[in-house]
């Protein structure tokens, strides 16, 4: 199968030749390897599903969220995890079902409430206590039953970029644990007819580089899941232990397989349930970044080259923080290649800078590229799979770019440029 190759000096993808791809498409150009978002799929089940008995993979789609995307996350048989009813409305536009999908999101909205109701989600991951009223005042005006979980604050702390920092204490996401918050809640909800109490959810960050946190808020699960029976005889059905596995970005980045986070997890819940009489719940976990990061690179072509004297080169591309805003928000680290010169040995470092009106543009600061980069050569990006084209925006009127889908050798557009006319559809002149 795949992987990523080089022949007669260019990059190939999937099978497809980069430089090739360019032209035909354009630049900026995201291509996705099917092949390779199939593995990472695969090996979730073979690490995760297949392994162990009631379990579930819920994609969280917020990663990558395009028709096609999820059109193949329904094929290999994964649920679907939406933080939106944009990202809802294209789930039913890629006939996603309804039972398989989750809502979660720390605001939602009564019209968006309403339009998965109506559609019919698999379960609504609730993060306040209010939107308990709102779900239950909205199943009665549509005579549904809503399928419920609480995303709970597992008050973790994680290492990892504080921005995608999300288990800790003082976080805006999930119901605090404070007992005389949660338990009354718990308590009306198992009273409540049109609820059906799942259980428990959390997520404790991204880009996790150890399972920690996550070992560290299991536990914090299976307690509450335990006090639930014992204070109401209830056993819960369902703990979702969210997402947040690693991927490699650099050549410092060490990427963990799947077992390594999920068999110590998956150990601690079965010895937990044995040891305290409870029958294991199904386990759902919601990977967004890991089942797509490492299978999407970005293409650029290469404009003005700008030498400062005694300081640094700065090579230009077509694109930047408006298809890829991580580097500038986070300070994520890239890394990349002149995908038509894969041969020419790397010496000269460089900074690769983007084209927005904004000094934080600079998509990767320090990278040894060939001796004789030119205007036309083509640049692409490792590792911009996930959050890469979910997060693009339209900063000084730059168009989205296309995103391709490669396999085999084979090339197919998924998501088409976005056109000048597109941008100013919305614009009223007056
Ligand atoms: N489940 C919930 C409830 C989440 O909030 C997230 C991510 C995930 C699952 C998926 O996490 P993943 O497996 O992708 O790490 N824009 C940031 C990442 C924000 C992630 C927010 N929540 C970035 O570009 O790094």
């Amino acid at each position: 199968m795949f992987q990523k190759e080089v022949k007669n000096g260019h990059l190939y993808w999937d099978g497809c030749d980069t430089v090739t791809l360019a032209k035909q498409y354009g630049t900026p150009l995201y291509v996705y390897s099917e092949n390779m978002i199939l593995k990472e799929c695969q090996d979730l089940k073979e690490q995760f599903i297949n392994k162990y008995p009631n379990t579930r993979v819920a994609y969280a789609s917020k990663a990558f969220n395009t028709i096609a995307m999820l059109q193949l996350i329904n094929q290999v048989n994964f649920s679907l995890d939406v933080v939106s009813g944009g990202e809802l409305y294209t789930a039913i536009a890629a006939d996603f079902p309804a039972e398989k999908i989750e809502f979660n999101g720390n605001n939602k909205s009564e019209a968006e409430l309403e339009m998965a109701l109506d559609y019919g989600v698999g379960r609504i991951i609730v993060d306040s206590l209010q939107e308990v009223e709102l779900i239950q005042s909205i199943c009665r005006k549509l005579a549904k039953k809503a399928r419920i979980m609480f995303r709970i604050t597992p008050e973790v702390d994680v290492k990892t970029h504080a921005f995608i920092s999300t288990g800790q204490k003082d976080s805006k996401f999930g119901i605090p644990l404070a007992p005389e918050i949660l338990y009354p809640q718990i308590e009306k909800v198992l009273q409540a007819e049109d609820l059906e109490f799942y259980g428990f959810h959390f997520h404790v960050g991204s880009q996790l580089s150890d399972n920690n946190a996550h070992l560290a808020a299991v536990k914090v699960a299976l307690n509450l899941m335990l006090e639930v029976k014992k204070r109401y005889g209830y056993q819960i059905k369902e703990l979702n232990y969210g997402g947040g596995f690693g991927v490699c970005y650099t050549k410092t980045d060490v990427r963990k397989p799947y077992r390594y986070f999920l068999d110590p997890v998956m150990e601690l819940t079965e010895k937990f349930c044995q040891e305290n009489k409870l029958l294991r719940p199904e386990i759902v976990i919601e990977p967004g970044r890991s089942i797509v990061a490492e299978a999407g690179i970005t293409l650029h072509t290469i404009g003005a080259i700008k030498e400062l004297p005694d300081l640094r080169k700065y090579i230009s591309i077509d694109g930047g923080m408006t298809d890829n805003i991580r580097p500038g928000l986070y300070d994520a680290k890239y890394s990349g290649v002149v995908a038509n010169k894969m041969n020419e040995p790397v010496s000269k470092e460089v900074t690769i800078s983007g084209k927005a009106c904004e000094s934080t543009d600079l998509l990767i600061k320090d990278i040894a590229v060939p001796s004789v980069v030119v205007a036309g050569d083509l640049f692409a990006t490792f590792t911009t799979g996930a959050y890469g084209y979910s997060m693009a925006s339209n900063y000084n009127k730059l168009p989205l770019p296309a995103v391709i889908f490669v396999k085999d050798g084979q090339s197919e557009v998924v998501v088409k440029r976005q056109t000048y006319a597109q941008m100013i559809q919305n614009e009223v002149k007056r």
